[in-house]
């Protein structure tokens, strides 16, 4: 019997993006085939389950579907007649499974972030399913302006090598007229604006938490954007929503940026007495404490030896969600209050320092 609701296949939604994804697509009524990695049924079930973590009412649950695959793998390694049953009856891809290591040469990442991103256009172009595919901003080099659907010029790094190889090949199928597609490059996407959950591999949100645990604060010349994962989730599933979209990319950022210096300024109005230390300092601290604590440990490796910037690689205020999206563009909070309230919501979850 052919679905009642559409049919959304959804890649990473154990992760930090795609699992809200997952919860709002099945919230707004769609059956979600979630495309899961793991051993047997159950490991791939209770690895779905422990992303969504509750989040899913009983009521919107009969609509997840977890299907297997693994990117990393020649056709997601399936054999054909699960290729093929991967696609029954599915009107749009949601493609948001990545690799995400800033480390890792092209090579390593080219499986999961470009031949799968290929194999999942050739599926969506068999069904005319449209396809939504979560770039990033890392794909995008430091000259270029506006929010182009295509990239040109390739960036350097790995990681932002193979975004912008995958976003290149999506934009290319549509140009063709193989599919309708939508191209989403979503910037550092931070803790949920409500409840303060967050990406444990955040550097920005590392750094923040560290200060907070050592009484001790960079100094730093750089700004931070607040996009909170609740509104890029929001604004994903809004645009991939929409035909008006089809043939578009989307910078997905908050367009206000805070100096560095208002975290700082934050976590002692929430209580804790700080010293600031030039980043050459700050760091040797954080890697010497980082020898004796686990969870230190994997901030302190990720510290790069020159000055750390969270400067997005945009210059530009993201204007185009707002343009196709019009009265139902969701505004993000504002910054400042959402950095006061998510340290509460990090204290109250134990996520900071007892307030000395
Ligand atoms: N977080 C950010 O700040 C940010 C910024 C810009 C763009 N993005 C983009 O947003 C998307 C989601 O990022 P995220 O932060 O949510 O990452 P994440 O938490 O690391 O999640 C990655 C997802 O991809 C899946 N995946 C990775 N390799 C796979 C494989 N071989 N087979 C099947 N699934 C695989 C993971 O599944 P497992 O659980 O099995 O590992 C997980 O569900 C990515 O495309 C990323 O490039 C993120």
């Amino acid at each position: 019997m052919p679905p009642d609701r559409p049919v959304t296949l959804l890649t990473g939604a154990t992760g930090f993006l795609g699992s809200a994804l997952a919860v709002r697509l099945a919230e707004q009524g769609d059956t979600v085939r979630c495309l899961v990695r793991g051993a047997t049924a159950e490991e791939r079930a209770a690895r779905l389950r422990a992303a969504l973590d509750g989040r899913l009412a009983e009521e919107h649950r009969h609509r997840i579907e977890v299907v297997p695959g693994d990117l990393a793998e020649e056709r997601l390694g399936l054999p054909p007649a699960a290729f093929e049953a991967l696609g029954r009856g599915v009107s749009r891809v949601v493609h948001c499974g990545a690799r995400v290591n800033m480390t890792l040469p092209y090579q390593s990442l080219y499986g999961a972030n470009v031949r799968a991103t290929e194999d999942l256009l050739e599926l969506a172009e068999a069904r005319a399913a449209s396809f939504c595919y979560v770039s990033s901003l890392a794909a995008v080099g430091r000259g270029v302006t506006g929010e182009p659907f295509e990239l040109t010029a390739p960036v350097s790094g790995g990681y932002g090598l193979t975004k912008w190889s995958a976003d290149r090949l999506v934009s290319v199928a549509h140009q063709e007229g193989r599919l309708r597609a939508v191209v989403l490059r979503p910037g550092r996407i931070t803790a949920h604006s409500g409840t303060g959950r967050s990406n444990p591999d955040d550097l920005l949100e590392g750094v923040i938490r560290v200060s907070a645990r050592l009484g001790l604060a960079p100094v730093l010349d750089t700004r931070i954007r607040l996009s909170p994962v609740d509104w890029v989730s929001r604004l994903v599933v809004a645009l991939c929503g929409t035909d008006r979209a089809h043939g578009q990319a989307y910078h997905l950022i908050a367009a206000r940026t805070l100096p560095w210096a208002a975290v700082p300024a934050a976590l002692r109005a929430a209580g804790y007495r700080l010293t600031d230390l030039p980043y050459p300092r700050w760091r040797s601290a954080v890697l010497d404490a980082g020898r004796e604590d686990p969870a230190l440990a994997r901030i302190a490796h990720a510290l790069p030896g020159t000055p750390l910037s969270f400067d997005d690689r945009t210059a530009c205020e993201p204007r185009n969600a707002a343009r196709t999206l019009g009265g139902d563009h969701p505004e993000p909070p504002s910054a400042e209050r959402l950095l006061e309230a998510t340290l509460g919501r990090w204290q109250l979850a134990g996520e900071l320092p007892r307030v000395p």
